[in-house]
């Protein structure tokens, strides 16, 4: 299974496959301390809500193998390095979850061995990433009995194994779906500005070899009202008490197109997406990135150098636009305040 957030305990590196450079190259960026994870977060060579939490997690367990020699006591080296690495994305609350999971167990350990705390929070960082993988794997078997031999089927940008621990969420539904025997198709958004349908997605479906197509954002309109899309899927960002969904930038169209003309429309996302916290959309943090990514494409300049610009990297889906979230717990429809917890339980999720 593809890993694209692997810690490499010989070097004591954590080896991410750069997701700047797919598909034209495949590259393995070493991280040695947290610093070079953070980043590889902000740059996102590493990107995707589970997947950013899961190199956090290894990026607190860098920063305290490096601060062992630095005159400083644990506790105040697991502030600086959790408040380095908190400070990277602010949308994807995956990322605060796996810190905060971290970070309350070296709390706990109340040690002030560098190394053993070093080692505690390696340990953590390893159980977050092999529960991230059985729940894609979960979140695909729940999500693959709406999938229906012989259905086409959109997503939009990349919620598959690079943006997880592996096997993904939205892509973890076409995967269980192709492992049940199902045929079917799936197109994919281009997912302009950076492109991580066209790359990442149209990468990996190959690579499963999964029916896939191409198309550019502005084509899936067309497509979802001649009746050529029979179900909407895509992952998630953070999602609220309410079922709000924060996701990459143009989900929200999809949804309203989807609605409008009776297609269903699916979330899919782990326990660790949900921060029950917050109640409404307009309460999430949404990270608005360079301009530059507008003004270029790639290194080719597309617009004038001093064209203002408005780059949100993900917007809001409201819950009456979802026909169901599916879960490593189970499926949640109708999406309501009390249907979500039902689902789900409370006691992990980010509160
Ligand atoms: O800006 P990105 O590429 O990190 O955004 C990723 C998304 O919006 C994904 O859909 C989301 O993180 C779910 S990944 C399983």
């Amino acid at each position: 299974m593809l890993d694209a957030v692997f810690f490499n305990s010989k070097q004591n590196s954590l080896d991410l496959l750069d997701q700047t450079l797919l598909p034209g190259e495949i590259v393995t960026v070493r991280c040695f301390d947290e610093e070079q994870v953070a980043d590889a977060i902000v740059s996102m060579k590493v990107r995707g809500a589970p997947a950013i939490g899961v190199a956090a997690a290894y990026g607190i367990a860098l920063g305290l193998l490096n601060k062992a020699n630095h005159q400083t006591s644990v506790a105040d080296a697991l502030n600086r390095v959790c408040k380095l690495l908190a400070g990277t994305r602010p949308t994807a609350v995956n990322l605060f979850w796996a810190i905060e999971r971290v970070k309350k167990l070296v709390d706990q350990s109340a040690g002030n061995d560098f190394m053993a705390v070093a080692a505690t929070a390696l340990q953590e960082a390893d159980r977050i990433k092999a529960q991230d993988i059985e729940m894609c794997r979960s979140i695909g078997r729940f999500g693959a009995e709406f999938l229906l031999d012989g259905q086409t089927w959109l997503t939009h940008c990349n919620a598959g194994a690079l943006a997880t621990a592996g096997y993904g969420t939205a892509l973890g539904v076409f995967r269980a779906a192709k492992e049940q025997g199902k045929k079917f198709s799936v197109f994919i958004d281009e997912t302009r500005p950076l492109l991580q349908g066209s790359r990442l997605t149209a990468w990996e479906l190959l690579q499963e070899n999964i029916d896939a197509t191409l198309i550019c954002d502005n084509m899936a309109g067309s497509l979802i009202r001649d009746g050529r899309v029979h179900g909407v899927v895509v992952g998630a960002d953070r999602i609220t008490s309410k079922g709000f969904v924060a996701n990459k930038i143009g989900t929200y169209p999809l949804a309203v197109m989807a609605k409008y003309h009776g297609v269903p429309f699916y979330v899919a996302a782990p326990v660790s997406t949900f921060d029950l916290s917050l109640s409404y959309g307009d309460e999430i943090a949404i990270e608005e990135r360079n301009h530059d990514e507008l003004r270029f494409i790639g290194d080719k300049q597309t617009a004038p150098a001093d064209i203002k610009v408005y780059n949100p990297a993900f917007d809001v889906t409201p819950p009456e636009l979802i026909t169901a979230i599916f879960t490593d717990r189970g499926v949640i429809r109708p999406i309501y305040k009390e249907t979500i917890p039902a689902v789900i339980g409370a006691a992990e999720v980010f509160k």
